[in-house]
Formats: C-alpha cells, structure tokens, sequence
C-alpha cells in the first residue's frame, strides 16, 4: 500500500515549483485526513458514486485525467500558438487537484460508499477549492479546481482549466450508464 502521495500521484514530480508542489501535497493530505482516510485508501475510494464504475478508483481517475491533460497540452504548445499560453504548473496542480473535495465527499459505511453529509451540501469543487484556499495555494489553482464539473459552467475558463475540465470528462462520459 503506497505510504507518500508521489507514490499514488507520480505527476506531482512534474511540477517545477517546489511552494506549489508542496502545497499540492499538503492539500491532498489534509483533505484525506478530514475524509478520515489514508494514502493508501485512494486506490479503492471510488472516483464516482455510479454503481457499475465504483471499481475505478479516484487515484487512477486523477492520474488518468492529469495524463491526458499533460498530453492534450503538449499538442497544443507544439502548434506554437502563443495565445495559449499553457502554465504546466498551474494544469498538472489542476490535474492532480480537480477532485480533492472527493476524499471529503465520499464515505464508507456498512459495506458501502455513501455521499457524506458535508458533500450533499458542498460538492468537491466547492469543498475542493475552499481547501486549496486555506492551504494557501493560488486563487488560480483554486480557479482550477472550482470550475472542472459543471459547476463551472458558467465562468470563464483559463486555458488550463478547460483542458482539465475536457480531460476530466473523456474520462467519465464515454463509461457512464
Ligand atoms: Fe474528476
């Protein structure tokens, strides 16, 4: 069972920034800590709370959908388009951040995941964003995180935040029943 969090998210080793890296890790840490988890667990916490998908974990969502997120981002660097201007910082903390609340969300009881009380009221990208502020990372990486689901409809999108956003639901549209 992994015991450091680079472990479950190797992605974290590609964030150049070490304040930021840090913060990504001490964000995560809390919010499993809050959830009543360990490092370890977010291999079989589940990524969503559809029954026939409670079998991918939110460890193996996270890295999927910050993978793609890397990937669709150099593609878009190599069209040397300027007007992307693609932080890779700021999209794999987003990547690896985008569900944190989730730790928060979801619970375990009687042989089942549940939807926690705290999560009906605040979903993760509310809970998610709220901690990343209190962690002391940046309203951009908040950004990232509050507007990945639907939420976030409505507000404008940085670059990177709509690449987490697509990426996030490649990984989740084309499985769902
Ligand atoms: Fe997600």
């Amino acid at each position: 069972m992994a015991e450091t969090l680079i472990e479950v998210f190797p992605q974290l080793g590609q964030i150049a920034d070490d304040d930021l890296r840090n913060k990504v890790e001490k964000c995560w840490l809390e919010s499993l800590k809050r959830g009543g988890w360990k490092i370890g667990d977010l291999e079989t916490i589940p990524f969503t709370m559809l029954s026939d998908l409670k079998s991918i974990s939110l460890a193996s969502h996270t890295r999927n959908v910050t993978n793609c997120s890397i990937a669709v981002a150099e593609v878009m660097n190599k069209t040397g388009i300027e007007a992307f201007d693609i932080d890779f910082d700021l999209l794999i903390a987003g990547g690896i951040l985008h569900d944190v609340g989730k730790a928060m969300e979801y619970g375990f009881k009687d042989n089942d995941w549940f939807v926690t009380e705290s999560g009906r009221l605040l979903r993760h990208p509310i809970s998610g964003a709220t901690l990343a502020a209190e962690m002391g990372l940046s309203e951009k990486v908040q950004h990232m995180i509050a507007v990945h689901s639907h939420e976030g409809d409505k507000s404008p999108r940085l670059t990177e935040a709509w690449i987490v956003h697509h990426c996030d639901f490649i990984n989740f549209d084309p499985i769902k029943r």
